[in-house]
């Protein structure tokens, strides 16, 4: 299925790199068992930190629960029936926790990210011989297009420099009759504030910002009641999912490290939807910007 992302013609394997077939002669290596189809993480070096300290914080397979099972059950409407045995493609994988769930009900999973996380997903699952990782860019996806069953893509598209676009980057490689879900930020609440953050705090070196989340958000757990800490938590909204530390710090550093941090309402996805052509386009379990549709065919 794979394919060059800048000519779209077939790729030859030496064993240690991809080629393009074309006379551009485009290369791509195979480094630590993962194909990297671009040069750096570009403008997600924060999730390429987050991903590998926390490779296996929201992972079911790890925690022992079903945390992240839930969450994708609610966001994509799709049940393990729907998924088994079909190639589908995770276009913003990151650490993998949805991976891990679509590959143990017994998919074909191809998970895709543009940081680093790649290095942490892959050492999750290359045990696994249904999940193949792949470093890239949605922008310049490295597979044929008409390839996959389904895509999902949850919590990754407004993290992109125009959530659109790069939400119609994806439909073009599902196959006739395919589904796509997604879910974005929406226009709403804390996802609103943090969005007036973003310009300070994505400044801040990843490093810095991580060491203090790993200060603070102990201290909002300790102090829970506190006036101070109260009063702050409308003005700076923490992450507080009754997870455990871990997974607070996790989520807090997630919520305002990012360089893009876009916004939407379900309306808008909706018409995003219906504007490149999918049909039967609803809003699963009435999840606010969660929307699945399906390419005719
Ligand atoms: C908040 S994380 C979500 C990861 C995973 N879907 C989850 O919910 O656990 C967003 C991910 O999107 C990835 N991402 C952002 N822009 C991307 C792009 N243009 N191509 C591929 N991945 C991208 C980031 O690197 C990051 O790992």
């Amino acid at each position: 299925m794979l394919t060059c992302p800048v000519d779209r013609t077939p790729l030859s394997f030496d064993g240690s790199a991809f080629h393009c077939i074309s006379s551009t002669g485009h290369n791509y290596p195979v480094i630590n068992g993962i194909p990297r189809f671009v040069q750096s993480d570009n403008y997600v070096s924060s999730f390429s930190l987050e991903w590998n300290i926390h490779n296996k914080t929201q992972l079911d397979c790890f925690r022992d629960d079903a945390v992240s099972e839930k969450e994708f059950m609610t966001k994509t409407d799709f049940s393990p029936g729907d998924l088994r045995g079909k190639l589908i493609l995770d276009a913003g994988v990151g650490a993998g926790r949805y991976t891990d769930i679509m590959s143990r009900w017994g998919a074909e999973v191809v998970g895709v990210d543009l940081s680093y996380a790649v290095e942490a997903a892959h050492k999750s699952f290359c045990d696994r011989e249904n999940v193949m990782i792949v470093q890239g860019d949605i922008s310049a996806l490295p597979f044929r297009h008409g390839t996959f069953d389904a895509i999902i893509s949850i919590g990754v598209l407004h993290h992109t420099p125009d959530t659109f676009r790069y939400f119609s980057y994806l439909v073009p490689f599902l196959k006739p009759g395919g589904s796509i879900a997604i879910w974005v930020y929406p226009n709403e609440g804390q996802f609103r504030v943090r969005k007036k953050w973003i310009p300070f705090t994505s400044r801040i070196p990843n490093s810095l910002f991580y060491a203090w989340c790993q200060w603070f958000i102990p201290i909002t757990h300790r102090h829970a009641s506190n006036p101070i800490i109260e009063a702050l938590r409308p003005l700076f909204p923490w992450s507080d999912q009754g997870l455990g530390v871990e997974y607070d710090v996790l989520d807090t550093f997630d919520g305002y490290s990012p360089r893009y941090h876009g916004i939407h309402s379900r309306e808008e996805v909706m018409a995003w939807f219906k504007e490149v052509g999918l049909i039967e386009v609803y809003s699963p379990n009435d999840c606010n910007t969660a929307v699945r549709g399906r390419l005719p065919g």
